[in-house]
């Protein structure tokens, strides 16, 4: 069995510069503006007390996307903020003015017409930005890796998006979807990543994820858990986890929780910066093979990679059986403890806090992060059963 590999956070810190992006004003408009859609609800906490127990854990929450907009997947909260915060600059307005009723309505249609937003995806993401172009009256083009899961493809397709599957990995297919978006009138690039010169649209969609964060924070208070004292996020490109990162360390500047940072071991690119050490940016080529289709990509986005060098305590490498383990263990919880169905990219948390408390052979990581008995922790299980013929055979042996 392949081993988990960790870098303990050693990297020279920066001038954080980037941490703004996830002020707690930003999240709170991100927040509003999902609000007033009206498939809108606050996704459930499942509260794991049984597993935490099992597991010597002094408490398990694990915040399940599966449930957002009926996507399957939190990341629609990102495009659909980072669209109306678009639609807003172009108009010279405020993004709070850009209501759902606003959005769909004549006078948006009459004051800003119809754009092409293009994207990139490995199937989350880009479900996401056409649903939110299809409810919003606009259009969407969307480029999928070679190896795309018909479900994922026909889930956007569905959407009214135009979708196709190309013969390159994720990182090529958003160079491809980029050039395509400049070459088309009205056409605007809408990815989940940043790199040098390319940057506002990606923290505008951090700061839609912020909504996922401040949810979990607020349903924790109401348990009585005033902040989480382990944060686990896992990331493919990274916006997912600076946005929780940077947020949780602005709600809770003066004592934050320590913050563990997941990726796929075939696409560890921020792993590989950690390990490295000098605080620069590492990518890792090639097919990027994975079962964790969500975290295969390998150049990490420059903004969130300035927030998670100065906040993450640790960078974790995770062969797939830790998602696979995650996925059964929360799909079959402890004798009252709340189910989750949770995906391949959603679930390594779970197979990684369980591997830790459970094997002495990652008792120096354990004991590096200071997982115990008072622990409070927190994971984000980011997707529900999205690829559900590979669900069933992971969970049932099918
Ligand atoms: C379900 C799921 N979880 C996590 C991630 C990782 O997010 P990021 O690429 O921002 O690191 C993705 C990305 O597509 C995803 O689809």
């Amino acid at each position: 069995m392949d081993q988990i590999k960790w870098a303990v956070n050693q990297m020279p810190a920066s001038d954080d510069a980037q941490l703004p992006v996830m002020s707690l004003e930003n999240v709170a408009k991100a927040r509003a503006f999902h609000q007033s859609f009206p498939q809108y609800a606050v996704t459930p906490l499942a509260k794991l007390g049984g597993m935490a127990q099992y597991l010597g854990l002094g408490g398990f929450y694990v915040k399940d996307e599966s449930y957002r907009f009926g996507l399957n997947a939190f990341k629609v909260l990102g495009g659909s903020f980072a669209m109306a915060r678009y639609i807003a600059e172009q108009l010279g307005r405020d993004v709070s003015e850009m209501t759902y009723d606003y959005l769909t309505s004549q006078t948006l249609k009459d004051e800003f017409g119809q754009a092409t937003f293009f994207t990139a995806t490995d199937g989350n993401h880009g479900r996401g930005v056409a649903w939110a172009a299809n409810k919003l009256g606009q259009k969407a083009v969307v480029l999928m890796p070679k190896g795309t899961v018909q479900t994922r493809f026909d889930n956007i397709a569905r959407e009214g998006a135009k979708v196709t599957i190309e013969e390159v990995n994720y990182d090529e297919c958003v160079r491809r979807a980029n050039a395509l978006a400049e070459q088309t009138e009205h056409g605007v690039m809408v990815q989940d990543t940043a790199w040098d010169g390319y940057e506002k649209i990606p923290a505008w969609i951090m700061q839609g994820y912020g909504t996922m964060a401040s949810e979990a924070a607020e349903q924790l208070e109401a348990d009585g858990v005033k902040r989480p004292t382990h944060v686990f996020v896992q990331a493919g490109v990274g916006s997912l986890a600076g946005a929780v990162v940077g947020y949780f360390a602005n709600r809770y500047p003066d004592n934050p929780p320590k913050f563990i940072v997941m990726e796929a071991q075939a696409a560890d690119c921020l792993y590989q910066g950690a390990k490295a050490g000098d605080g620069k940016i590492r990518f890792v080529e090639g097919d990027l093979a994975t079962i964790m289709a969500g975290l295969a990509c390998g150049e990490p986005n420059t903004i969130s990679w300035d927030i998670l060098r100065n906040h993450v305590a640790c960078f974790v490498s995770c062969p797939d059986w830790v998602s696979a383990k995650g996925m059964r263990m929360l799909g079959a919880p402890v004798k009252g403890d709340p189910q989750v169905v949770s995906g391949e990219s959603g679930a390594v948390g779970m197979g990684l806090i369980s591997t830790l408390m459970q094997s002495d052979e990652y008792k120096e990581l354990r004991e590096a992060i200071g997982l115990d008995e008072n622990s409070q922790v927190l994971m984000f299980s980011t997707e529900g059963d999205t690829d559900p013929v590979n669900y069933k055979k992971i969970v049932w042996g099918e």
